[in-house]
């Protein structure tokens, strides 16, 4: 089903904060990539916390896959809902893999020619979030920008999807500047397009489940500043 359709969304009650990793581990290894602004669920160690209440520099608002700045970025994300605003904080979902398909046949065939640089300080992830200039300098030296081509073929579905988010692409190689914005800003305007989204609003308890390799995401930051809005996260590797 997830191949199929990329999210899949399970109503309130279905699983719980503490057995949820449990659920979602019959996917795959967990993959933790937990950075000092996403800490461990208290009651559930293989979870990390989303909590806007605790960090008010959180950039989950900017089109990302998770880890989608690594080569070997997790294969699938898991989001419990575990405390939600009365109103606001849905979460928006888009298929790349959709995107690929929607494309002109002869610009497809261009796009897979193309290499793509990602980084995960491509729009300051890790500037803005870490803090302390060591931990940043560290972050940097652990995760490189890489190359990757710009189109990916999924090694389960054999669908072809566009691997770049508006979070960590940093620019087309071999091109010019203005050439590698163009062709980045008519896939980011596409990915973020009504046929190739669409929007959950939470329940608490609620709990989402995507590939993380063809589906992008972001948070709808339209809730009160200081709001809490508490979401757990797993990710996993095939
Ligand atoms: C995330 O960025 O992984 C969580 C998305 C959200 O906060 O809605």
């Amino acid at each position: 089903l997830l191949q199929r359709r990329g999210l899949v969304l399970f109503e309130p009650g279905t699983v719980t904060a503490e057995n949820f990793t449990t659920f979602a581990g019959f996917l795959g290894t967990f993959f933790h990539y937990a950075g000092p602004h996403t800490p461990r669920a208290p009651e559930n160690p293989d979870a990390t916390m989303i909590d806007s209440s605790r960090d008010n520099r959180l950039r989950n608002h900017i089109w990302h896959a998770d880890g989608g700045f690594r080569e070997d970025a997790p294969a699938f994300t898991a989001l419990f809902g575990k405390v939600i605003p009365q109103g606001g904080g849905d979460t928006m979902f888009a298929s790349a893999a959709h995107v690929y398909d929607m494309l002109d046949p002869l610009f497809a065939q261009y796009l897979e020619s193309l290499t793509v640089v990602q980084s995960p300080d491509a729009t300051g992830h890790i500037t803005e979030r870490y803090l302390d200039p060591e931990e940043a300098a560290q972050a940097r030296l652990k995760m490189p920008p890489f190359e990757m081509p710009l189109v990916r073929v999924h090694p389960a579905s054999g669908r072809k999807w566009v691997a770049v988010n508006e979070s960590y692409a940093c620019y087309i190689k071999g091109v010019s500047r203005v050439h590698s914005q163009n062709i980045l800003g008519i896939l980011f305007d596409m990915i973020k397009s009504p046929e190739a989204t669409c929007r959950i609003e939470w329940r608490e308890g609620a709990l989402a489940v995507w590939d993380n390799r063809v589906v992008q995401h972001r948070a709808v930051k339209d809730y009160a500043p200081g709001t809490a809005r508490i979401l757990y996260r797993c990710t996993m590797t095939a």
